[in-house]
């Protein structure tokens, strides 16, 4: 007889740094569910040959990391308004024969900052780096906590006017170019552009720090990349990486597939990388 026990993946390409196995398979232990969880390598261009696979197996459930969170998007029966919202999927539940889609980036990155980091949002100014998925599906859940102020800084300023548009009648959130910030000072600066991947810096000035000033990048696991060292070198003592960010947004879809919301202190000790 073979028993069969209940699979998720996740899947991306390259895949095989992921610490989500690792961390679902603690959030299992601990909330006493028998499941496996997995890593695919997806092939490129094959996303929905892939994920028809993993569903003829069984699987259950996924987590969609780059470069395949349009993909997943495409390929859901039904979309969350936060998977519409960002215009990508990060969670997948497969059941009754649909694909179930949402993002928990935003609301993780959000509750991260808040719940970890014992940093409120409500009264304070707020800037964001880059305009592209990552900064899309955080917009409306940092809006939400009651900011004076959330700018949105990218190179090319047409894409950060495109993504503050829903929002400027009803919350102060402003688009810039990177040669605006001059005079300008924030109590959270965030990192959602792609440079650290590449070991880059985005073009900012240093007077953005205001005291106290937290400074996030949301890649995780990399020590201090150029943000967070140029961020320490203007005497930023507050810096953090999206490795909370990750832990809650699996424990995000852990509940939704599961039922039961995971602690998720554990997991964060046990992934952080010290940011030297
Ligand atoms: P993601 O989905 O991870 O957010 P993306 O949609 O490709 O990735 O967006 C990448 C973001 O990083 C963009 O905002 C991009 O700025 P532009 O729109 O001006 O290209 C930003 N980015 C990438 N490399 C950068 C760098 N070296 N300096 C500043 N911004 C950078």
């Amino acid at each position: 007889m073979t028993i069969s026990i209940d699979q998720y993946a996740v899947i991306g390409n390259p895949i095989a740094h992921s610490k989500s196995p690792l961390i679902h398979t603690s959030f299992a232990k601990a909330t006493s569910q028998a499941l496996e969880y997995t890593r695919i390598e997806g092939g490129i261009g094959q996303f929905a040959a892939d994920i028809d696979a993993f569903r003829a197996r069984g699987g259950l459930g996924l987590n969609i990391t780059t470069p395949f969170k349009l993909d997943a998007f495409a390929y859901a029966t039904d979309l969350s308004e936060r998977a519409k919202i960002a215009g990508a999927v990060n969670a997948m539940k497969f059941e009754n024969g649909r694909a179930y889609a949402d993002n928990f980036d935003g609301i993780s990155l959000v509750r991260d900052i808040v719940h970890n980091l014992k940093v409120t949002l409500r009264g304070k100014r707020i800037l964001m780096l880059g305009a592209g998925g990552a900064a899309r599906g955080a917009m409306l859940p940092f809006l939400q906590e009651g900011p004076a102020l959330m700018v949105i800084a990218n190179r090319t300023v047409s894409k950060a006017m495109e993504l503050i548009a829903p929002y400027v009648q009803s919350h102060p959130a402003r688009a810039a170019g990177y040669d605006q910030l001059a005079s300008l000072q924030f109590d959270v600066v965030l990192n959602a552009t792609s440079a650290s991947l590449r070991a880059e810096l985005p073009p900012l000035p240093s007077n953005v720090f205001a005291p106290g000033c937290l400074a996030y990048e949301l890649a995780y696991g990399k020590g201090l990349t150029p943000f967070l060292q140029f961020a320490k070198t203007h005497s930023v003592h507050h810096l953090a990486d999206g490795v909370g960010m990750l832990a809650e947004q699996a424990a995000e879809a852990f509940a939704w597939w599961r039922g039961v919301r995971p602690d998720t202190q554990d997991v964060i000790r046990k992934i952080t990388i010290a940011l030297v």
